[in-house]
């Protein structure tokens, strides 16, 4: 195992009526910043529970938030924080509005010209505090220092790792994801399932119990994941799929083990230029990058299939094949596309895709060898294209 430092101070707070925690965490902060996405809090209720929640606190309410969250949006929110001397940031939302509000808290404090500069590696040394509600269970953001920030004016998806981004508490109350629309809730299946293949589909490193939380993770999706879509109103399948993302990307499974990442690069610059769904690029480049890195992944992909899919056998190459296409089965079963060539996208217009990808990398290979460059990126799209 490799060496490793772990620190994580979210105060999660997980389950049913768990918003009656709010008054009590925001107690001290006077000026908060309730910012929010389209609307979807409006129509499940959680709006109106927050509002009476907080109806003693000066509230500066921030909506229109929109999914892969934009600079320019972001910005106007990093002016109402200046004028109005806020001192506490609480996202409502998915990954979107989270992400969104730890730019907002950094961009608030940051003393240079061009806040983007935030998303291109400078170092940032204030940001806001912020808090969560969760509304969507899919990223991990809500127990994470991670943000990815869009800007749609020049087709750019950018992240950005502080610890200043830890949410001070997060609210993680299942009832509220009761209302998503089925291609949310398959997004939150297929995204946390690959956060886990990215930390875990690498190379064995002899740590065991990271392997086997990350199967367990991969399984309670495989299980929990097709009952939720079958049974829209229930909480205990929901609250399963919640807590699963959580974890998949809160840092635990990933300490001390190789990681990838070629999977999640590659897909942002396919939402950067397409608008996909982040999950839905994923559902297309994780069996892709998968064919791509087989004979440096086969062994451990033998493991994941005899362990996660059950299949028997004596050759490591048999099984890893079966394993992949398993996943992609598995993708496919919840109603998730996992071609290319199935969204209105062209063979032409990905071709300057490997070259975007490089740029963000500022030219640093992927993957867990570091042996993913331009070249391979094409064939990776390639066989995501492929019918
Ligand atoms: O804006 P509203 O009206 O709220 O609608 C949202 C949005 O349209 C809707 N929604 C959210 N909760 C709902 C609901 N609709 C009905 N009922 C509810 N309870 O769902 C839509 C999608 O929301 P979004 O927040 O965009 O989804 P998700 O949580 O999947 O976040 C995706 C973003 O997170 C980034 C992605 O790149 C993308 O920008 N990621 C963030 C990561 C992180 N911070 O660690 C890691 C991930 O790999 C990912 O890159
Ligand atoms: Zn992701």
């Amino acid at each position: 195992m490799d060496n490793f430092q772990l620190f994580n101070p979210v105060n999660v707070i997980f389950g049913k009526n768990t918003i009656g925690e709010l008054p009590n965490l925001l107690k001290d902060k006077s000026n908060i910043l309730f910012a929010f996405g389209g609307g979807s809090i409006k129509k499940n209720g959680v709006y109106q529970q927050i509002r009476s929640a907080l109806a003693n606190k000066n509230i500066i309410e921030f909506s229109g938030i929109e999914a892969n969250p934009d600079y320019d949006t972001l910005i106007k929110a990093v002016e109402l924080c200046k004028n109005e001397s806020v001192d506490f940031i609480l996202a409502v939302g998915g990954g979107s509005v989270i992400d969104g509000c730890k730019f907002i808290a950094h961009a608030a404090k940051f003393k240079g010209k061009n806040a983007w500069d935030i998303l291109c590696g400078k170092e940032v040394k204030d940001a806001l505090p912020l808090g969560c509600v969760l509304t969507l269970s899919a990223t991990g953001s809500e127990m994470n220092t991670f943000s990815v920030i869009s800007k749609r004016s020049t087709k750019e998806k950018r992240a950005f790792s502080s610890t200043l981004s830890f949410p001070k508490f997060s609210i993680l109350d299942p009832t509220f994801s009761l209302s998503l629309p089925e291609r949310q809730i398959i997004n939150g299946i297929i995204d946390p399932y690959v956060h886990v293949t990215e930390q875990y589909l690498t190379y064995n490193v002899n740590a065991p119990l990271q392997t086997r939380q990350s199967e367990a993770i991969l399984l309670t999706l495989i299980e929990e994941g097709p009952k939720a879509l079958k049974n829209l109103e229930n909480y205990e399948m929901r609250a399963n799929l919640m807590w699963c993302a959580t974890n998949a990307l809160n840092g635990t499974i990933g300490k001390g083990v190789p990681q990838d990442w070629a999977t999640h690069e590659i897909g942002h610059e396919l939402t950067a230029q397409f608008g996909l769904d982040h999950a839905q690029t994923l559902a297309v480049i994780l069996p892709a990058v998968l064919k791509h890195e087989f004979e440096n992944k086969k062994k451990r992909l033998a493991h994941y299939g005899t362990k996660v899919f059950a299949i028997k056998g004596d050759s490591d190459s048999k099984i890893a094949k079966q394993a992949i296409e398993k996943t992609e089965k598995f993708f496919r079963s919840l109603g998730a596309k996992t071609r290319l060539s199935e969204y209105k996208i062209t063979k032409k217009s990905l071709k300057a895709i490997p070259e975007q990808v490089m740029k963000v990398t500022g030219g640093k290979k992927l993957g867990e060898h570091g042996n993913i460059g331009a070249k391979e990126i094409g064939k990776i799209l390639d066989l995501a294209f492929e019918k």
